[in-house]
């Protein structure tokens, strides 16, 4: 199964989980205690001094995309005020992607960004969408002229859950969705003023976001159903609507959904996808708009997250995200997609399968343009700590020390022959066989 030429085989990963000694209010909520591994974030992979080993690793696996964010708070430390000294290093990390024939896309927004626009409340701030504007021009006049591809926002929608109904993220909200739907909105407009500074700058940019998308299965008809379809509303459909109609359906409308002209503003789709999850009406679960979100037993998983499943390693979950992005009009990258699996049991099936949906997927007429595994070494997994690791490389967080696991070479095999042989589906396609051969 071949790929056509000039597909994107690579890596994601954001800034950090890798770089190390961040100061943003991600390190607050570590220092406040809010991990759950307890583990701290510390010098992460190292990238802020030495991203060029993870470099050369993924140059010698053939991979020929990378996406990497920026971290805005290492950028404009206090507002108004601008670290050159920042803006090199990632210019000089930049210069070293492309030095080794990597393709680079750039995030804006990780998760990550100062204190100072954090106490403002964020994007909750009347102010962010020019502020976020200012931070995208200083960012694209330092770095553009060795990158065209940027990513306005990673997953809008995980930003406000978590942030905002979970609780589980800073500010570590719960249960307010009302904010939520004004934090996807005004990042909507945020999205907006830096996708048309973007294209000002530079005319010929590739301009998107990246959207996690979750398979959701209700349980039996009726409630269940019911209660899924408003999960899917909230969750999957609420960013993306934004961007295809420009505004939200009756009655999230109600809650805000102004994000002005934004409709159409991408000039392709990036897509995160990982699970899916069984759902079912629970009138316990007030919080979360009475959803229970499970994953029954004896469906393929990856490692546990610290206090629930991480969730049904799917790789079908990536056509129903295609098919529903489709009606977007525009060209999709896979961005993110992987498995937590500290022993590599389940990851190569779920590369192999993942691969093989997406070819059929292209085959049936879909604008897939590339596809990129989270991640290439084991990074920080934000509440998860060191505890959840994604890495086609093990990495260890003492010595900095990386081995190349089973699935690394897979995924450098299939990069190296733009596609997936025969052979490998019948070793690792079947997951009875791929455990076999891996654990
Ligand atoms: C996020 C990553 C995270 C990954 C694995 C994605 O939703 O963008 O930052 O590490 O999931 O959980």
């Amino acid at each position: 199964m071949e790929f056509c030429k000039g597909f994107l085989w690579g890596v994601s990963t954001a800034a950090h989980q890798v770089e190390g000694n961040s100061q943003n209010q991600w390190s607050d909520w570590e220092a406040a205690g809010r991990i759950r591994s307890g583990d701290a974030c510390g010098s992460a992979c190292d990238w802020w001094n030495n991203a060029e080993r993870d470099f050369d690793l993924a140059r010698n696996m053939g991979l020929n995309a990378m996406r990497f964010s920026v971290d805005w708070s290492r950028i404009e430390p206090h507002e108004g005020e601008w670290d050159l000294a920042a803006l090199r290093r990632y210019r000089e990390m930049l210069d070293g992607l492309v030095e080794r024939g990597i393709c680079p896309m750039i995030c804006l927004h990780h998760f990550t960004h100062p204190r100072w626009f954090e106490q403002k409340g964020a994007f909750l701030s009347p102010d962010a969408p020019e502020l976020f504007e200012r931070f995208t021009r200083r960012v694209v006049g330092a770095l553009g002229e060795h990158c065209n591809r940027w990513l306005t926002f990673n997953e809008p929608n995980v930003y406000s859950a978590m942030g905002y109904v979970l609780g589980e993220f800073p500010p570590g909200r719960s249960g307010d969705i009302a904010a939520s739907i004004e934090v996807v909105s005004a990042m909507a407009r945020s999205h907006l003023r830096a996708y048309r500074a973007i294209h000002e700058l530079q005319p010929h940019a590739e301009v998107g976001w990246a959207h996690h998308y979750v398979a959701l299965e209700p349980v039996r008809r009726g409630p269940d159903r019911w209660i899924a379809s408003l999960v899917n509303e909230l969750f999957n459909e609420s960013f993306l609507r934004l961007m295809q109609y420009g505004k939200l359906p009756f009655p999230l409308s109600v809650l805000d959904g102004n994000a002005g002209d934004v409709k159409g503003s991408c000039d392709f789709v990036g897509l995160n996808v990982y699970s899916r999850f069984h759902v079912a009406f629970d009138l316990r679960h007030a919080a979360q708009a009475f959803a229970r979100l499970f994953v029954p037993p004896h469906v393929p998983q990856g490692d546990s997250a610290w206090e629930r499943p991480y969730g049904e390693a799917y790789p079908l979950a990536l056509r129903r995200a295609v098919e529903r992005a489709k009606g977007l009009g525009k060209p999709v990258y896979i961005l993110e997609n992987g498995v937590p699996d500290a022993q590599d049991r389940i990851r190569p099936w779920l590369i192999v399968n993942a691969v093989r949906e997406l070819h059929q997927l292209i085959a049936e007429g879909h604008d897939v343009r590339g596809y990129f595994h989270w991640t290439l070494t084991d990074n920080f997994e934000w509440t998860e700590g060191w505890h959840l690791r994604f890495g086609l490389v093990a990495l260890d967080t003492v010595t900095q020390e990386r081995t190349m696991r089973n699935s690394g070479r897979l995924y450098s095999e299939i990069a190296r022959r733009n596609g997936i042989s025969q052979e490998m589906i019948a070793e690792y396609g079947q997951l009875e066989s791929a455990t076999g051969k891996t654990s």
